[in-house]
C-alpha cells in the first residue's frame, strides 16, 4: 500500500474532468491524480494526499512524455491559474474533453449519442470577459492586476494574456500606472481597488471597465474626486472604453461584484454581433465569454428546435440564446432573475425585431411552479442555469410543462445530476453535444435535448 510521501514510478492512464491525469498503481489498482500530467506518460511522482478511495501525487520527473506534449505558449502559464492545459495540442485536448465526457455519460446516454465535441473557431485572443483581482506590493505599492495561482491567493500580475484581446493588455498597464488610489488587502481588509472588470466585444472596438471598490456606496463621497479624474483620463486615452462603473463590495466574501453598481462614465453597454443578430450587453450581465464560440453553442440549440414552436428560455440572460433561436419561435418567453441583464433583454428583442415575446423577472424555479399551475405548455424549453445546475423542485415543475428540452450547461457533473431526475419523468437524451467554449482550460460546456417518451 502506498503511504505519504513515498517516490514511485506510475503510467497514466487518462485525463479527467478537473485536468488530473489518472493512474492506478498496483494489483489493487489504487487511483492516483496526477496535475501536470497526459495520458499514456511514464513519471515518477511523489504521493501528496491520501485517503481510502484515492490519492494526489506531484511529478518529480517525466520519464516517458506524450507525444502530445508540447512547451505551454504562454511564458507565464505555470504562475497563472487561469488556463489549466496549455500542455498539449489543441486538437489532442478536444480529444480527450470528448473522452472526458464519455466517461461521464456513457452509462445514462448510448456512446453513440455523445458526439465529438466542436473546437473553438478562435483558441487565441477568445476570451472577452476578464475579471482581474488588484493587489499592491507591501513597500514599493506598485499596483498588481491579475489572476490567483490555482488553489491559493498568491496573485500572479499579468501583463500579457495571450488568449485574451490585445488591447486588455494594454488598457490593464494603464491603470496599473494611473490608478490614483490603495488597492484591497485581504489580510487587514483595508485599501479600495479590489477587482478590475472588461467586458469586451467580439471586434474589440467596444469595452466596458468596472471597478470594484472594497466601499459602501454611502462612502464613495470620499474617493469620488480622483476616480472621476482617473475615469477623465482613462476614457480620453481609450477611445474603445465606452462605458466605466463602480461597483461596491465591501464584504470579506468571494463574491467579486456587490449588490450596488454605478454608472460613472458614458454608455451602459456595448453592443456584441453573433452572426445576423446584434445585442447589448450590460457591465453586470451574463454573456458568453467566447462570443465566437457561442455562436456554435447557438447553433446546435438552434438545430434541435423545429420551425413554429414555443420557446421558454429559462436563465435567458439579456436573451442570448432565444434571439439567437428567434426565426424558429412562434413565441418566445424569456425568464432571469439579474435586473440589469432583463433591462439588457427588454432591448435585444426591440433590436432584433422581434415582437412576439414575453420578459418574466424573478427566479426561474418560482416561475416554473407557476407555469406547472397554470397548466402552461411550452413545445421547447431552453435550460441555462448557472454552475450549480437546476433546482431539483423546479425540474419537476418543468417537466409537466415541456414538450422537449434543450439544456445547455458549463457543468457536465450537475447537467448528469439534473438529467438523471428528468429521466425519472420520462425525458430522454437524445443527443449530448460538447462545444469548446474555453480552450486550454477543463471546461466542459455542452448541449442535451431530452424528449418525453
Ligand atoms: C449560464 S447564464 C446563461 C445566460 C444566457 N442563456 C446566455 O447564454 O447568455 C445563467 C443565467 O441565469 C441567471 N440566473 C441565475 N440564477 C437564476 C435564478 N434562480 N432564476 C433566474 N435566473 C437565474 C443568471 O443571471 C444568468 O443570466
Amino acid at each position: 500500500m502506498i503511504k505519504l510521501n513515498d517516490i514511485i514510478n506510475i503510467k497514466t492512464e487518462k485525463l479527467t474532468y478537473g485536468n488530473d491525469a489518472l493512474s492506478r498503481y498496483g494489483e489493487e489498482k489504487f487511483v492516483i491524480f496526477i496535475k501536470g500530467a497526459l495520458p499514456n506518460e511514464e513519471l515518477k511522482v511523489k504521493i501528496t494526499s491520501l485517503n481510502k478511495k484515492f490519492a494526489r501525487a506531484e511529478i518529480i520527473e517525466i520519464l516517458k512524455p506524450s507525444s502530445h506534449r508540447i512547451k505551454p505558449f504562454c511564458a507565464i502559464y505555470n504562475a497563472c491559474g487561469s488556463c489549466q492545459n496549455q500542455i498539449c495540442d489543441y486538437d489532442y485536448l478536444i480529444e480527450q474533453k470528448t473522452l472526458i465526457l464519455k466517461d461521464i455519460f456513457r452509462d445514462i446516454i448510448d456512446e453513440k449519442l455523445i458526439y465529438p465535441i466542436i473546437k473553438s473557431p478562435k483558441t487565441l485572443n477568445y476570451r472577452h470577459k476578464i475579471q482581474y483581482c488588484a493587489r499592491q506590493t507591501k513597500n514599493s505599492k506598485r499596483i498588481l492586476l491579475g489572476y490567483y495561482k490555482n488553489n491559493s491567493h498568491n496573485l500572479t500580475n499579468i501583463k500579457f494574456c495571450p488568449i485574451q484581446p490585445e488591447i486588455i493588455n494594454t488598457i490593464t498597464q494603464f491603470i496599473r500606472d494611473n490608478f490614483p488610489l490603495d488597492c484591497y488587502n485581504e489580510k487587514n481588509h483595508k485599501g479600495l481597488l479590489k477587482n478590475v472588470l472588461f467586458r469586451i466585444n467580439s471586434s474589440n472596438d467596444e469595452i466596458l471597465l468596472t471597478l470594484v471598490l472594497n466601499s459602501t456606496q454611502d462612502d464613495f463621497i470620499n474617493f469620488e474626486s480622483p476616480i472621476f479624474k482617473f475615469s477623465k483620463k482613462i476614457s480620453t486615452q481609450f477611445s474603445e472604453l465606452k462605458g466605466i462603473f463602480i461597483n461596491f463590495n465591501p464584504l470579506k466574501t468571494n463574491n467579486i461584484l456587490g449588490k450596488e453598481t454605478i454608472k460613472i462614465f458614458d454608455k451602459d453597454y456595448i453592443i456584441e454581433t453573433l452572426k445576423d443578430k446584434k445585442y447589448y450587453i450590460g457591465a453586470t450581465s451574463f454573456f458568453q465569454i467566447n462570443p465566437c464560440a457561442a455562436s456554435c453553442l447557438f447553433d446546435v440549440v438552434k438545430n434541435s428546435i423545429k420551425n413554429n414552436s414555443t420557446i421558454l428560455d429559462a436563465y435567458g440572460g439579456v436573451g442570448a440564446i432565444g434571439i439567437y433561436c428567434s426565426k424558429k419561435a412562434k413565441k418566445i418567453t424569456l425568464v432571469e432573475e439579474n435586473e440589469n441583464a432583463v433591462l439588457m433583454a427588454q432591448k435585444n428583442f426591440q433590436l432584433n425585431n422581434i415582437k412576439n415575446f414575453e420578459i418574466l423577472k424573478g427566479d426561474a424555479k418560482k416561475h416554473f411552479i407557476d407555469f406547472q399551475k397554470e397548466n402552461k405548455k411550452f413545445d421547447y424549453v431552453i435550460l441555462d442555469p448557472p454552475r450549480s445546475g437546476c433546482d431539483k423542485e423546479g425540474l419537476l415543475s418543468i417537466s409537466k410543462t415541456a414538450n422537449k428540452i434543450v439544456y445547455v450547461s458549463c457543468n457536465p457533473q450537475t447537467l448528469k445530476r439534473d438529467i438523471l431526475e428528468l429521466k425519472k419523468e420520462n425525458f430522454i437524451p437524445k443527443f449530448i453535444q460538447g462545444v469548446d467554449l474555453f480552450p486550454y482550460t477543463y471546461h466542459i460546456e455542452s448541449v442535451v435535448l431530452l424528449e418525453r417518451e
